[in-house]
């Protein structure tokens, strides 16, 4: 039987320790596909389309990785796509107390017999989120080496937009 894994989030943008759960998580199981949550009350930094196409580009090196986007209710969405595992990234105990209260509310959405899969984040980028690097960005900081080249490019074409 096919092992189908998933691996949802904002992604907005998709940073260096998403890329490093998603290569691991990618050789463990058959398929993984990435979900980027659509929430129609957050405006974001990058549109949703933007986000999965620079998720695209950023795993367009993994073969068994696809990437697609939902709204309302992981669980539903889990139910609907039969994944057997979700995974999450831990990057600290903060992410744990938060993860662990996830999973146990969405064990009780489940329909199947999906498990939750942590994996623990890598170091280097332990410190690092999607908001910290728009932020740090947007002042001028550099975050090279912290996210994949595309959204580097990305984030630098939407502040010169921003100031235009
Ligand atoms: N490396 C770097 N950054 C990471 C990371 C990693 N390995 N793992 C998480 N992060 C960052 C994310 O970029 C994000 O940063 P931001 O808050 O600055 O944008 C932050 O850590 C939180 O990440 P995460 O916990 O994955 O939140 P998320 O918003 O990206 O995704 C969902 C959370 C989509 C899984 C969750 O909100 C959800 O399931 N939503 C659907 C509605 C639902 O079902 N709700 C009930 C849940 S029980």
């Amino acid at each position: 039987m096919e092992r189908k894994a998933l691996y949802a989030g904002s992604f907005d943008p998709i940073t260096n320790g998403h890329l490093n759960i998603i290569e691991r998580a990618a050789k463990v199981y058959d398929s993984l596909t990435i979900a980027v949550v659509v929430n129609p009350n957050k405006a974001g930094f990058f549109t949703v389309d933007e986000r999965v196409a620079l998720a695209e580009e950023a795993t367009k090196h993994l073969s068994n990785v696809k990437i697609d986007r939902f709204n309302g209710l992981l669980a539903d969405y889990v139910n609907e796509g039969g994944f057997a595992t979700v995974i999450r990234g831990l990057r600290d105990s903060v992410d744990f107390q938060n993860e662990m209260q996830m999973a146990n509310m969405n064990a009780r959405l489940y329909k199947g017999d999906t498990e939750t899969v942590f994996l623990m984040g890598n170091p280097e980028y332990s410190y690092i989120s999607s908001s910290l690097i728009k932020e740090v960005a947007s002042l001028g900081g550099d975050v090279s080496g912290l996210v994949p080249d595309c959204v580097l490019t990305g984030i630098k074409n939407k502040l010169q937009e921003e100031t235009k």
